[in-house]
């Protein structure tokens, strides 16, 4: 990523306290290999580079949580070859994470339908978590046959079955303990490239509030120009959560 426009220190500092955590949904990379005359998988390839980049930048510059949807429930209805490739791409870029990050303070989690995911997955998912969870300055989570419902759903069941009276008692009003983003706060910021303007069953109840935007960049093409742009433009946004005066 070139160096085009650094953010200034003031706007460092704004990042910091304002963009704590930001999710991203990774879409276009299957119509930028198509648009080049190559197969998906060249896409998804050179999407697992742009995600290394991106999320490096971003913790670069203050953004202590990044979230990134890399394989929903639903994307098993794709043909097996893509299913087969996304997952080989994903297992070889944990190899590289945990290269890049061993020395570092990043911690990674992956949540989702873990068991249902391939055996050597579950064996790399097992083994980047371990390396990393001493780290503790940035997170990255990681969503692999995710599905937001479904994370609802379970906690709900967590709630029902396995806590109740302790949930009872307490009178807690929020689902977000029982979620598989529980050690992580609600986005403040999500991006989705790609040119499609919905969520996709991503993080649905950690949302609520969630400063949206869609960028119609390929996710391949996704650059450093283009995430500051992004940001700039969350800092521009006034926050409110409900009330009559910006946060
Ligand atoms: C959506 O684009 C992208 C995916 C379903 C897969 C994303 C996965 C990666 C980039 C690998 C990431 C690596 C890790 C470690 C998570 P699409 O192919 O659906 O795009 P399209 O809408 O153009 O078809």
């Amino acid at each position: 990523m070139n160096n085009f426009c650094e953010f200034s220190e003031k706007e460092i500092a704004l990042i910091s306290s304002r963009l704590i955590h930001l999710a991203i949904v990774m879409d276009g990379n299957g119509r930028w290999a198509t648009q080049k005359n190559l197969k998906r998988v060249e896409g998804h390839k050179v999407g697992a580079k742009t995600l290394k980049n991106v999320v490096q930048e971003c913790f670069r510059i203050g953004i202590k949580y990044v979230t990134v949807f890399g394989f929903s429930t639903e994307n098993w209805s794709r043909p097996k070859e893509e299913v087969s490739s996304i997952f080989n791409i994903i297992n070889n870029e944990f190899k590289n994470i945990i290269e890049d990050y061993q020395n570092n303070e990043v911690k990674v989690k992956i949540i989702g339908k873990k068991n249902e995911l391939p055996g050597y997955l579950i064996k790399a998912i097992d083994f980047l978590e371990k390396k990393t969870s001493k780290n503790n300055i940035n997170f990255l989570t990681i969503c692999l046959n995710y599905s937001g419902r479904e994370d609802i759903l379970d906690a709900i069941n967590k709630v029902i079955y396995e806590k109740n009276s302790e949930i009872f008692d307490k009178k807690i009003d929020t689902l977000s303990p029982f979620l598989a983003t529980k050690d992580v706060p609600d986005p403040d910021f999500l991006i989705r490239t790609g040119g499609e303007f919905r969520i996709s069953n991503f993080l649905l109840y950690q949302i609520a509030y969630t400063e949206l935007y869609f960028s119609n960049i390929m996710w391949p093409d996704f650059s450093k120009k283009n995430l500051y742009e992004a940001i700039k433009v969350f800092l521009q946004r006034k926050r409110k959560f409900g009330s009559l005066n910006s946060i």
